[in-house]
C-alpha cells in the first residue's frame, strides 16, 4: 500500500473533490500523507479557469522534478480541470507526469495506481460522466480545523458564460440526492462541526427528483438549516439569473443560515453582459441586489468580476465601477479576463484588449473595492455580532478570530474563548479586510 501526497489549487469544489479522493484510496488502504517527502504519489488537482492558474501548475512541476531525483519510485498525477482539459497531451508536454485523471474518474484512481506501478505505464482517464455525484463518499476532511466543513451538492456546469471553462472540464450539470446531503451535514454537526457550506457552479439551479418528488434548492437549504440552530449553513456559488425570492425567504427565515451571498456580476454593461451569454442584465442584477436587501437587510454581498473582457470599452469598463458604487460589495474577487481555448470566446471573439489596459482598468476595479470595503466595515463599528470562533489570529498568539454570519473576519482579545464556541463581539476598530473588536457578554 502506498503514501499518498494531494495538494489543490483552484475553487472550494477542487478541495472537496480532494477529500473524496482521499477517502476513495484510503478505502483501499493507502494512506494519505502531509509530509511530500514520505510519498509514493503526488497528486496534483488542478485549476484551469485562467491561464496563470495553469502556469502555476506548470512551475510546480518542474520544482518536483528535484524530488523526483532524490525518490526515484515517485510517480506524480494530475487531477481536476487541466487534467481534463488537455488529457493524455498533458503527459506530453510534461514529461514527469505519469498519469491524468478527470473529475468524473476518480473512482478509477485506485486500479491506475496500481496500473503505473506494476506494469510501469502511463495513465489517463479524462471521461466525464452524466450521472457521478460521488454520493455514497464519505469524504476525509483534509487540513480541516473541525469546525468548517465543505459538501458538495452538485457537479458540473451547463451555462457556458463566453469566457468559461469550467462546462468543458467538469460536464452537464448534475445534482446530488438531498438525502445524502441531509445525511453528510448531520453527521459532521454529530461530530462536532459547526458549520457546512453547500458547494456548485450555481447552486440555485439544484434540482432533484425522486419517486415523482423534486426538491429545489431552497428546500434543500430548508432540511440542512432544520438540522440544529448551532449548525451555521453558506453556499456558495448563486448565479444572478436564477436567485429566487423562494431561497430569500427560506434564508431570511432561518438564523443559522448565513446572511452572506456570493453574486457574481461579472460586469456592469449590459452589452458585455449579453456577450458575456450571462442570461441577465443590470437591472435584472440591481433588482435582485434590492431584493436581498429587502428580505436580509444585514446580508452581506459579494461578487466576482472581470475586467477587459473581448472588446469592453473604456464606457463599459465604467459602467462596472458604477455598479461598484451602487452595490457596494463586501468583497470582491477581481481578474482580468484569460482567453480559455474552446470557449466561445476563443472560437468566435478577439482578445482585443491590450494586457496593459486589463491592468489599468483591474486595479481601478481592485482601488475603488477597497475604499467601499473599508467604508463598509467602518459602518460595523460599535454593532455586536455572534462570531463562530475558528482559532487563532496570525498577528497574535493573545488574539483568536472566527467569523460572523455575514462571513466577515473578527480578531479579538483571546481571553477564555476556544475555538468551535459562537460567542458575542462588539466591533471597535476594523481595516478594509477584517474587523476588531472586544468580546461581550
Ligand atoms: N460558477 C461561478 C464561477 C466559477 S469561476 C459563477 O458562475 O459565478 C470563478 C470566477 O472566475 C468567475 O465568476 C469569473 O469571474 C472568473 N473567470 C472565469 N473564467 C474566467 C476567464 N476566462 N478569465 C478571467 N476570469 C474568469
Ligand atoms: Fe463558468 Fe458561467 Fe458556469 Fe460559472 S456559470 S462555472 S462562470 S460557465
Ligand atoms: Fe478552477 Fe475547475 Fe474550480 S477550472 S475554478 S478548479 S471548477
Amino acid at each position: 500500500m502506498s503514501n499518498i501526497y494531494i495538494e489543490t489549487y483552484g475553487c472550494q469544489m477542487n478541495f472537496a473533490d480532494s477529500e473524496i479522493v482521499a477517502s476513495l484510496l484510503q478505502k483501499e488502504g493507502h494512506s494519505v500523507v502531509t509530509d511530500i517527502e514520505q510519498a509514493d504519489y503526488v497528486l496534483i488537482n488542478t485549476c484551469a479557469i485562467r491561464d496563470n492558474a495553469e502556469q502555476r501548475i506548470r512551475k510546480r512541476l518542474r520544482e518536483l522534478r528535484a524530488l523526483q531525483g532524490r525518490h526515484k519510485q515517485l510517480r506524480i498525477g494530475i487531477l481536476g480541470c487541466m487534467a481534463e482539459r488537455l488529457q493524455s497531451q498533458l503527459m506530453v508536454e510534461e514529461e514527469n507526469v505519469s498519469f491524468v485523471v478527470g473529475p468524473d474518474a476518480y473512482r478509477r484512481l485506485p486500479a491506475i495506481l496500481q496500473q503505473v506501478r506494476q506494469q510501469g505505464t502511463k495513465a489517463s482517464e479524462t471521461e466525464l460522466s452524466t450521472t457521478e455525484t460521488y454520493a455514497d463518499i464519505e469524504p476525509v476532511r483534509l487540513g480541516s480545523n473541525g469546525i468548517s466543513a465543505y459538501i458538495s451538492i452538485m457537479r458540473g456546469c451547463q451555462n457556458y458564460c463566453a469566457y468559461c471553462v469550467v462546462p468543458y472540464t467538469r460536464g452537464r450539470e448534475r445534482s446530488r440526492d438531498p438525502e445524502t446531503i441531509v445525511a453528510e451535514a448531520r453527521s459532521l454537526f454529530d461530530q462536532g462541526y459547526k458549520e457546512v457550506t453547500l458547494l456548485g457552479q450555481n447552486v440555485n439551479s439544484y434540482r432533484f427528483s425522486s419517486n415523482g418528488r423534486e426538491v429545489d434548492f431552497p428546500e434543500l437549504m430548508h432540511r440542512v438549516a432544520e438540522i440544529s440552530p448551532l449548525l451555521r449553513v453558506r453556499f456558495a456559488t448563486s448565479h444572478p439569473k436564477d436567485l429566487s425570492d423562494k431561497l430569500l425567504e427560506v434564508m431570511a427565515s432561518h438564523s443559522n443560515i448565513c446572511k452572506c451571498i456570493h453574486l457574481p456580476v461579472q460586469s456592469g454593461s449590459d452589452r458585455m453582459l449579453k456577450l458575456m451569454n450571462r442570461h441577465y442584465d443590470s437591472a435584472w442584477y440591481l433588482d435582485r441586489i434590492a431584493a436581498i436587501r429587502r428580505y436580509m437587510p444585514d446580508c452581506s454581498i459579494t461578487t466576482d468580476v472581470i475586467a477587459g473582457f473581448c472588446t469592453e470599452t473604456e464606457e463599459e469598463h465604467q459602467m462596472t465601477l458604477e455598479m461598484f458604487r451602487k452595490v457596494r460589495y463586501d468583497y470582491a474577487y477581481m481578474f482580468k479576463f484569460s482567453m480559455r481555448p474552446d470557449t466561445y470566446a476563443a472560437k468566435h471573439l478577439q482578445d482585443d484588449i491590450p494586457e496593459a489596459e486589463k491592468t489599468r482598468r483591474l486595479e481601478e476595479i481592485i482601488a475603488l473595492q477597497g475604499e467601499i470595503a473599508l467604508e463598509n466595515n467602518r459602518k460595523e463599528i460599535g454593532k455586536t455580532f455572534e462570531v463562530l470562533v475558528e482559532g487563532e489570529s496570525h498577528r497574535s498568539k493573545e488574539q483568536l478570530f472566527g467569523r460572523n454570519s455575514q462571513n466577515k473576519v473578527i480578531v479579538f482579545d483571546r481571553g477564555d474563548a476556544k475555538p468551535g464556541q459562537y460567542i458575542m463581539v462588539k466591533v471597535t476598530d476594523c481595516t478594509a479586510a477584517t474587523l476588531k473588536g472586544v468580546r461581550v457578554q
